[in-house]
């Protein structure tokens, strides 16, 4: 069968447009910010593949091992025909539940969404070969505006993984939840990955490494934008930041300027003052009755919570009530 064509939900043109309004809105803002889903160009891609397998990057590990121990349990409960992926990136632990759902004999079409056409493109390729019997229908597309696009018909299952939910802000969340139920039938499935609270100790090493690739990965939002919209950042004047922000329990990805920095981009000309932040993601982290209640709320029923044996990271699968 093999991979077909990726579908494009997204255009160039409206990228183009949402980078804007984004850099626009974000940089003359107070506290300057933009959104993360700017870091993943090819590059940023694979910086992301490299941070996942960091000595300090618990979440991918121990949401992998979550996975080996439930796939089986995942594919006998949910029967899924169709399986979606949001944010697939390489879908690298995805092949566990393709293991699973292809053992157990329903699984007939698997479709990973990702903003990066360049990590799908690999993807879907290697899938399709590693997977024959199964059709693979990649989709560049937003996970946070093109839900009701999703493929319909036959039982469904959603996977999020790596903790990317905890990306979004307590309100797009909501926002993404709601949309999410509201994409599926009463019966389908979401299966959905959360980093856990814990010791900040063991969190802020995970994003603010030793061998600094985190901090290439946050500088790379820059350079996105020195190629997409003609900016003339100098990502060197900008330090990595990672801050606990205890109240919210999230950490937050930061970039310093370590002297002032005037930057020109699009018809702005935006300053930067010496120790000046830029946020560019939260990382939220959840307690597993938050988690049950924000599905709940959103009219997803919990169908069961598992957890990594040193109980880092949670994984729900949860029904569309
Ligand atoms: N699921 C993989 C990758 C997680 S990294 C894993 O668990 O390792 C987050 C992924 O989400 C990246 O591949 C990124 O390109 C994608 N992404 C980020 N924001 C997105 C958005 N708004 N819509 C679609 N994909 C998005
Ligand atoms: N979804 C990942 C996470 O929250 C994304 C991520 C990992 C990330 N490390 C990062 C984003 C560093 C920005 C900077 O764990």
């Amino acid at each position: 069968m093999g991979a077909e064509p990726l579908e494009i939900y997204l255009e160039d043109r409206d990228v183009r447009r949402s980078l804007c309004e984004d850099v626009r809105f974000g940089l003359t803002a107070t506290p300057k910010w933009l959104p993360p889903k700017w870091f993943y160009d090819s590059r940023g891609s694979e910086l992301f593949e490299e941070i996942t397998r960091l000595p300090e990057y618990y979440p991918t590990r121990a949401e992998r091992a979550v996975l080996a121990a439930h796939a089986a349990d995942i594919a006998a409960v949910t029967g899924a025909k169709t399986l979606i992926e949001l944010g697939s990136g390489s879908s690298e632990k995805t092949r566990l539940l393709l293991d699973a759902l292809t053992r157990h004999g329903d699984l007939g079409t698997f479709v990973p969404l990702d903003v990066s056409a360049s990590a799908l493109r690999q993807s879907t390729r290697q899938i399709a070969a590693e997977y024959p019997a199964l059709r693979v229908r990649g989709i560049v597309g937003d996970f946070t505006r093109q839900l009701d696009r999703l493929p319909t018909g036959g039982r469904r299952l959603v996977v999020f993984l790596g903790g990317t939910v905890g990306n979004l802000l307590p309100v797009e969340r909501a926002e993404f939840l709601t949309a999410m139920r509201a994409a599926l039938e009463a019966g389908d499935w979401l299966l959905i990955g959360t980093d856990l609270v814990k010791d900040p100790g063991v969190i802020v090493p995970a994003y603010d490494d030793a061998a600094g690739v985190t901090a290439d990965f946050n500088r790379n939002v820059l350079r996105v934008i020195n190629r997409e919209l003609g900016a003339d950042f100098d990502p060197e004047a900008f330090a990595h930041v990672a801050v606990w922000d205890p109240e919210h329990e999230w950490i937050e990805m930061r970039l310093r300027a370590e002297r002032p920095v005037r930057v020109h981009v699009l018809d702005l000309d935006v300053e930067f003052a010496a120790g000046e932040e830029l946020r560019t993601e939260v990382s939220a982290k959840f307690r597993p009755e938050g988690i049950a209640a924000e599905l709940a709320d959103a009219g997803f029923a919990r169908e069961a919570f598992w957890t990594d044996p040193d109980g880092l990271f949670g994984v729900t699968l949860a029904r569309a009530d």
